[in-house]
């Protein structure tokens, strides 16, 4: 009989860290901020040194789109060069890497408007983009075990504190007040962290390796998706659609950032539910 896996998560009291937690079970090992310090190659030795896993999940980022505008090296020094300390450790101890990407890494093509594929080009709008790409290519060229997957808008239970999710933003907003104004011309696929750790963790259990988009079916713009927390949630608050030029925020994001995900549907027996399913689920716990 073998050993069961032993599924180290970094970035484990995250959103998607915390469900990841919940469904890996016996086999996870949490690390916590307080634990792994993923710019710092002597942290990361350390604490993954004395729990030896087998496997690696990195959840970890450094994820303030707008602000890693004005400092885009605190970005880098956490999605770029902490993932590459990571990569290095784990092909030096022949464990397999899962590191969790993003949507971000596309959004230069304007005219794009049929879902990017893991052979798609990529080309970011943000520092923070670049600096997840940045991550992608140094796992991919120094772990050969590795899967890097590629998510999009998230929300959980374990929303950080303070910053929250878009979900929960627009629950406490629909509360306060009677209209809101949303942006309508971005499209993408809002996932739940509930069912990319079920994905997940059926993903890493193989030894398909290689690049993956992992998000909820479907695909919806800022305001649709709006108009949908508000129906599900009954909060009678006006929706008005906005271009993201109007509402201008710091970060330039992808206007057509849906991800083809088949590749990853065909390793794990299935799509991930609708964004609708997942959102409805998420609202009604
Ligand atoms: N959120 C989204 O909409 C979204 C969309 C696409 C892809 N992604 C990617 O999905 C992954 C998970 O995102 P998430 O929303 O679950 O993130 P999250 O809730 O912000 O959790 C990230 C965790 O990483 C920890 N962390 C940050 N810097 C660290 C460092 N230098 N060393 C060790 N730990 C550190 C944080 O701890 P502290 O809070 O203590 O700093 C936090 O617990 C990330 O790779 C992200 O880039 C996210």
């Amino acid at each position: 009989m073998t050993d069961p896996p032993r599924i180290a998560v970094i970035g484990a009291r995250g959103q998607l860290g915390s469900d990841l937690i919940t469904v890996l079970g016996e086999d996870a090992i949490p690390l916590g901020h307080a634990d792994l310090e993923l710019t710092d190659p002597a942290s990361i030795d350390t604490a993954l040194g004395v729990r030896r896993p087998t496997h690696v999940i990195n959840c970890a980022a450094y994820n303030l789109v707008d602000k890693a505008e004005e400092e885009p090296e605190a970005a880098f020094r956490v999605n770029a060069f902490g993932t590459r300390y990571l990569a290095q450790w784990c092909a030096r101890s022949n464990v397999v890497l899962l590191h969790v990407s993003t949507d971000y890494v596309f959004g230069l093509d304007p005219d794009r408007c049929i879902p990017w594929s893991e052979s798609d080009a990529t080309g970011p709008v943000s520092a923070y983009g670049a600096s997840k790409l940045a991550g992608e290519h140094f796992v991919r060229s120094i772990c050969p075990r590795h899967f890097v997957v590629r998510t999009c808008g998230l929300y959980g239970q374990h929303a950080p504190r303070g910053k929250g999710n878009f979900v929960e933003t627009m629950v406490r907003l629909g509360r306060e007040r009677t209209e809101l104004k949303i942006v309508a011309d971005q499209r993408c696929t809002p996932t739940s962290t509930a069912d990319l750790a079920n994905a997940l963790t059926k993903l890493v259990r193989t030894d398909a390796f290689g690049l993956y988009h992992a998000t909820n079916s479907g695909d919806c713009s800022w305001f649709e998706f709006a108009s949908e927390i508000f129906r599900v949630a009954n909060l009678p608050v006006k929706a008005i659609p906005v271009t993201a030029a109007e509402y201008g925020a710091k970060a330039r994001r992808p206007d057509y950032s849906v991800l083809e995900t088949s590749r990853l549907a065909n390793v794990i027996g299935g799509r991930l539910p609708t964004w609708q399913d997942a959102l409805a689920r998420y609202l009604q716990s």
